[in-house]
């Protein structure tokens, strides 16, 4: 339903972005806004709202945007980087970046495991950023 409601909301923005003119894009003209972005753009935010919620030691948020970070990346493997968006199903890069998300919600679910343990919590949180970095270098289209 969440997932649906994304499509559509994704779906108009792009509709709308279409009808406006060239300037209004996000990104450059010959990249593009997509939906692996829009996701990415929500684990953004609900990654900040965990470390956010992590530092009031609220435990009851930081449950509930873990729980839609780890939603947010089965999505976001599923679907195709626009760096290889011309490459079959199951070529090799498709794979690895296949890997890179699983490393992700491996991360998150030590992240799950750590519950409210501040010095658990800690590095993980810099492992993520540093795995995130990582994979932007390696899988993100050079189009910005
Ligand atoms: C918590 C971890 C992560 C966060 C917060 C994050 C955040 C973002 C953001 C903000 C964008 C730009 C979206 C846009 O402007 O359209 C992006 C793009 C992207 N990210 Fe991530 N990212 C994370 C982890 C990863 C990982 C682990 C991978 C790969 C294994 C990855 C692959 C990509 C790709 C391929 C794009 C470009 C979108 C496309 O090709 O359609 N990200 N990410």
């Amino acid at each position: 339903m969440i997932k649906q409601m994304r499509q559509l909301i994704f779906a108009a923005s792009a509709g709308l972005m279409l009808l406006t003119s060239t300037e209004t894009f996000a990104h450059a003209a010959h990249c593009k806004d997509t939906e692996l972005g829009e996701l990415m753009k929500n684990m953004k935010q609900e990654l900040k709202s965990y470390v956010q919620s992590f530092k009031q030691s609220d435990q009851a948020a930081m449950q509930q945007h873990l729980n839609e970070l780890i939603k947010d990346s089965e999505a976001a493997k599923e679907l195709i980087p626009m760096k290889y968006e011309k490459q079959s199903a199951g070529s090799v890069d498709i794979q690895r970046y296949q890997n890179g998300m699983d490393e992700l919600l491996d991360l998150f679910q030590r992240l799950n495991q750590a519950a409210g343990d501040k010095a658990a919590i800690k590095p993980l949180l810099a492992e993520i950023k540093q795995h995130s970095k990582d994979s932007h270098e390696d899988f993100r289209k050079d189009c910005d």
